[in-house]
């Protein structure tokens, strides 16, 4: 699949069939977050892959009870092994450099024919606990993954001018 394909078919999966996802699928798409870019290719992500149901379903209990956490047959924990880097510009980098990689994961399951969802309504502590992940590590999103049972959406999105500017900025 094209680049430009699986960004187009890629939407929010919140409904997923009762099908396993192989490992061997999973590692590939863990794969192509691997090859993503980072600050100073400092790499801090990190993937918990969760498939056992009652983890997953505690995981649901922490993203505020949205079920079709649980649901997916695999829940994705992105986290951050951090010093709290900084970048030049300010930011830090880590949020940015798990979300880059993340979006990868993304990308490269729409192209397997699977579907995710980026969720950040969750209590990181409680999916700290859920997954003994150490205090110093950062858990930045959860993202089921999964074959989908539902159908895309059209994509609601600002038109391209409102977001474009040339040279400068323009209000
Ligand atoms: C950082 C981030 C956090 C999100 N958190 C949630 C979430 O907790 N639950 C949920 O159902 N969707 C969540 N979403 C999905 C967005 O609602 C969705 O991407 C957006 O509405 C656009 O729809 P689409 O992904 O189908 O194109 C999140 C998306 C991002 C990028």
């Amino acid at each position: 699949m094209e680049l430009s394909e699986a960004m187009d078919k890629r939407y929010s999966v919140r409904d997923y069939q009762d099908r396993v996802v192989s490992e061997e699928t999973i590692r590939d798409i863990i794969e192509a977050a691997r090859l993503a870019p980072s600050a100073a290719n400092r790499q801090e992500w990190r993937f918990v892959v969760v498939r056992d149901e009652e983890k997953r379903a505690q995981l649901a209990k922490a993203a505020h009870n949205q079920a079709f956490v649980a649901q997916a047959p695999v829940v994705i924990a992105a986290c951050a092994v951090t010093d709290g880097h900084k970048m030049a510009c300010g930011q830090l980098s880590y949020p940015i450099d798990v979300a880059i990689a993340l979006e990868h994961v993304a990308l490269a399951a729409t192209a397997a024919g699977l579907g995710t969802c980026w969720i950040g309504a969750f209590d990181e502590n409680a999916a700290k606990k859920i997954l003994a992940v150490p205090e110093d590590v950062r858990v930045i999103e959860l993202m089921p993954l999964g074959y989908p049972a539902d159908k895309p959406r059209p994509k609601t999105r600002l038109p391209l001018d409102e977001i474009l500017m040339w040279e400068n900025w323009r209000d």
